[in-house]
């Protein structure tokens, strides 16, 4: 067979080991050969093609981004889109393709399988927002890099007295602000799944001054005040419609110190979260996925998304995990809450 894989939407740690886990077992295992396609849908699209070969994957596993390159094109609204991924497919002698992309690319993916495209799909997205996977690779090492930039914001933050303000990555969903959080000791989170009281905030942050530490808040990009909408850092919208967040943590940062009196700082991290080596936990995961995705390719198992199920890797329908997206449950907030203030 002929094999086509590509990687779509943002980038994250994890991506390489995916590739290299697919390409060694389809070829070693199985005898197939690879087109790599570049930037996520726009390869198939535009005929933009690399070698996929073991020699093109060699010393890729702990390398950060994706040698394919990534886009957020979606072919659904351009001119011709779905007819020339079917031609440039065709002329390629390409029999499947494997997506791997997050809710955006595994949604253009159950479309064209039901045209008629043979498709699997690995799930991929910092966010860990995708249904029907217990992980996503790429939220481990995001989570790990937030947590030791908050470690590093506690001491100055003490130094100087001052309120920190971390902004961290998540729409819709606040599992890294959750879980950089809890780990890093954060004295408030704030996610995007529910609003947030600024007075009790400032109430957090008054209370933290009055043992002597210096208050940390995390909040996810998406976060919103009670009476409030999300903080968006342009009015443009990217393929898929979404909007760019941005300018929540500067936002609180301004309103805590007008409240509390205490100088106040915020701190975006932004892409710094995406890049470079992923964490063994995002190696192993991603490798174990890319095995799986040639498994399922091979046994013609199309239309699904491979997952992580308790310990498990299963293949699961792709509306299972694209239908909804997975937000942080209240009880999880719960847990963090026992520890604000
Ligand atoms: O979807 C993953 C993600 O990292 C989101 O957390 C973030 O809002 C978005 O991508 C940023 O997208 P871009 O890199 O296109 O600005």
């Amino acid at each position: 067979m002929r094999i086509g894989v590509l990687t779509g939407g943002g980038d994250c740690p994890g991506l390489n080991a995916v590739i290299r886990a697919v390409v060694r077992k389809g070829i070693g295992t199985y005898g197939h050969e690879f087109v790599g396609f570049r930037d996520g849908w726009r390869g198939p699209l535009e005929g933009n093609v690399m070698d996929l070969n073991i020699k093109a994957v060699r010393g890729i596993l702990p390398r950060g981004g994706t040698i394919l390159g990534s886009s957020r094109t979606n072919p659904f609204k351009i001119d011709r889109g779905v007819e020339r991924i079917k031609e440039n497919l065709a002329e390629r002698g390409v029999d499947a393709l494997v997506a791997i992309g997050g809710e955006d690319t595994l949604g253009v993916a159950t479309k064209l399988t039901e045209l008629g495209v043979n498709v699997v799909g690995v799930p991929k997205t910092i966010d860990n927002d995708l249904n029907a996977t217990d992980y996503t690779f790429g939220f481990d090492t995001a989570v790990n890099i937030a947590m030791e930039a908050i470690d590093r914001l506690h001491t100055t933050a003490e130094s100087h007295h001052r309120t920190l303000v971390v902004e961290v990555m998540g729409r819709h969903a606040g599992w890294i602000a959750l879980h950089a959080g809890l780990a890093g000791g954060a004295n408030v989170i704030l996610l995007p799944e529910q609003k947030f009281d600024l007075d009790q905030v400032a109430n957090y942050v008054e209370k933290r001054y009055q043992t002597n530490y210096s208050p940390i808040i995390v909040t996810a990009e998406g976060a919103m005040p009670l009476d409030g909408q999300m903080v968006l850092a342009n009015g443009e919208l990217d393929a898929f419609g979404h909007v760019r967040l941005g300018g929540i943590g500067q936002w609180l940062a301004e309103q805590l110190e007008a409240k509390t009196g205490k100088e106040a700082r915020a701190v975006v991290l932004g892409h710094i979260q995406r890049g470079g080596a992923p964490t063994a936990f995002d190696r192993v995961l991603a490798t174990r996925l890319g095995l799986a995705a040639i498994d399922a390719v091979h046994a013609g198992d199309y239309g699904k998304m491979v997952a992580i199920q308790g310990t498990e890797i299963v293949r699961v329908p792709f509306i299972a995990a694209t239908g909804e997206l997975k937000t942080v449950p209240p009880e999880r907030y719960g847990e963090a809450e026992v520890f604000f203030g």
